[in-house]
């Protein structure tokens, strides 16, 4: 089938009160344009054309990695209009499918059955809504044919009572596109140019009107102001929770969990509630997400427990490790098998080895750090000297005492001991016991400091 979809994405959007085009707002971390070219293209059409206007050229350069072409509206002056400026590069064999760019919910079953149903009529997606309010409504004749759209501005008071509405979503040939947006005319209340019209031209030249209702009533919600824009939020994000309890995950509250991305997840993964997941995460089977995580990028093998309130960033972490509660794992984290990661641990451009673990108050910055080793509380890989950033290796079976400073750059040798307290800036060689503290004394007679007393009375006056 020859197929080009047509985007339109030209308006303002006033209601959301933004500096930003309202088709750059985002619903689940991805702007609403993209959800709906993403949408277009499983789809396989032979072309998406994507109308702009309003916002310059911010939406193609931000969708510069997105092979759709972009049709310029220079004036917003209604939906036929901005089709009119996308149907000279179609083919007049095409089908052709109209998507607005503020309907991001909408989804690729119910669009293939549109198209596929729309031989040489018009094929309009519509729905029955409890508050039809300030959409165009559904005119049937006595046969209960359709026989036109009539916006709400328009409508007589009787005809507002209507509650089918149009989503705005068609699907017809280019060649009736072709030779009906020509005759289209902005004698209405807006003085725009409604695509709505093709109806009332469809019905002259008797060609068929096909209704169709979409797979759910909210797929077609367009997004019009900041208010219907996080209650679809909440339905897109119900709807991926429902997809991962199929996949075996076990939500303690399905409507208290965020997933901005992508999450590759095993089976018996347990999230507590307010975990937030962003970009491309992986986790294996069996592991816990304590409540209040967040985890961006990352790789999670199996068996692996966050505790609560921990925040994870580019890491990757073998299976059966321990983080948090209160973890800060940043970019470049590698734990090995087994390894633990305890309350108030920032961990940046690190790797931890099998069973290696820091439990308590460190910081661990560029250190390459072996198996069994143990970082004991409050333990500072001092790794910036306020120009350079310098590394720290620590051999396996190492033992930092606790409230360590290690100077980098430095390496601490296996079966190496490091005293408590220690500043260590030179390298410490492996099974020994190394330590800087000074040498404990108590001075015998020694008074603790009275209390002055003031000459001077001190007056509150
Ligand atoms: C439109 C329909 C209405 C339908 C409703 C569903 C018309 C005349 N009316 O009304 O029947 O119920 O959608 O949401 O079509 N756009 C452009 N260029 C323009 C005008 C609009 O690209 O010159 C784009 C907008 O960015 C938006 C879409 O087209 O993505 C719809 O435009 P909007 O003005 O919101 O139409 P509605 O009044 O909501
Ligand atoms: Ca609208």
């Amino acid at each position: 089938m020859n197929l080009h979809i047509i985007i339109l994405a030209a308006g303002k959007g006033l209601r959301m009160v933004s500096e930003l085009p309202k088709v750059l707002h985002k619903l689940a971390g991805k702007p609403l344009l993209q959800h709906v070219i993403e949408t277009a293209k499983r789809l396989n059409p032979n072309k998406i054309h994507v109308v702009y206007g309003n916002g310059g050229t911010l939406l193609p350069e931000q969708f510069s990695q997105y092979d759709v072409e972009w049709i310029h509206q220079p004036e917003q002056l209604g939906t036929a209009d901005a089709v009119r400026h996308a149907l000279p590069s179609i083919p007049d064999i095409a089908k052709v499918l109209i998507l607005y760019g503020d309907v991001p919910l909408i989804s690729v079953a119910t669009l293939e059955e549109l198209v596929d149903a729309s031989q040489e009529g018009l094929c309009l997606l519509m729905s029955e809504v409890d508050d039809p309010t300030g959409l165009g409504r559904i005119i049937r004749d006595a046969k209960d044919e359709v026989i036109g759209i009539v916006e709400e501005k328009d409508a007589t008071l009787e005809q507002r009572e209507i509650n089918e509405i149009y989503s705005g979503i068609l699907s017809t040939t280019a060649n009736q596109l072709k030779k009906w947006l020509p005759k289209i005319e902005k004698q209405n209340q807006q003085k725009e140019f409604y695509l709505t019209d093709v109806v009332r031209l469809a019905v002259k030249d008797k060609l068929p009107i096909l209704d169709f209702c979409p797979y759910y009533a909210w797929e077609i919600m367009g997004i019009n102001n900041r208010s219907e824009l996080a209650v679809a939020e909440r339905i897109f994000q119900i709807n991926q929770a429902e997809q991962l309890m199929k996949k075996g995950v076990t939500f303690f509250d399905p409507e208290r969990f965020d997933l901005r991305g992508e999450l590759d997840v095993g089976q018996d993964v347990t999230i507590d509630v307010n975990v937030i997941i962003e970009g491309k995460v992986k986790i294996g089977s069996g592991c816990t997400i304590e409540a209040g995580s967040i985890i961006r990028n990352a790789e999670i093998g199996d068996h692996v427990h966050i505790k609560a309130f921990s925040h994870l960033e580019d890491v990757k972490i073998e299976n059966e490790c321990q983080i948090g509660p209160f973890a800060r794992l940043r970019p470049g984290t590698e734990l090995a098998t087994g390894a633990r990661i305890g309350n108030f641990v920032e961990v940046k451009n690190t790797k931890l080895g099998v069973n290696s673990k820091a439990n308590h108050l460190t910081y661990l910055g560029d250190a390459t750090i072996g198996d069994h080793v143990n970082i004991g509380a409050g333990t500072i890989t001092c790794n910036y000297d306020g120009i350079n950033k310098h590394t720290t290796i620590i051999g396996d079976y190492a033992f930092i005492g606790s409230n360590t400073e290690l100077v980098a750059p430095l390496t601490i040798g296996p079966y190496a001991t490091i005293g408590a307290g220690s500043t260590i800036t030179k390298d410490a060689p492996p099974h020994q016991l190394t330590l800087t503290r000074g040498v404990q004394k108590s001075i015998e007679g020694w008074k603790r400091p009275d209390k002055k007393v003031s000459d001077k009375k001190v007056s509150h006056l």
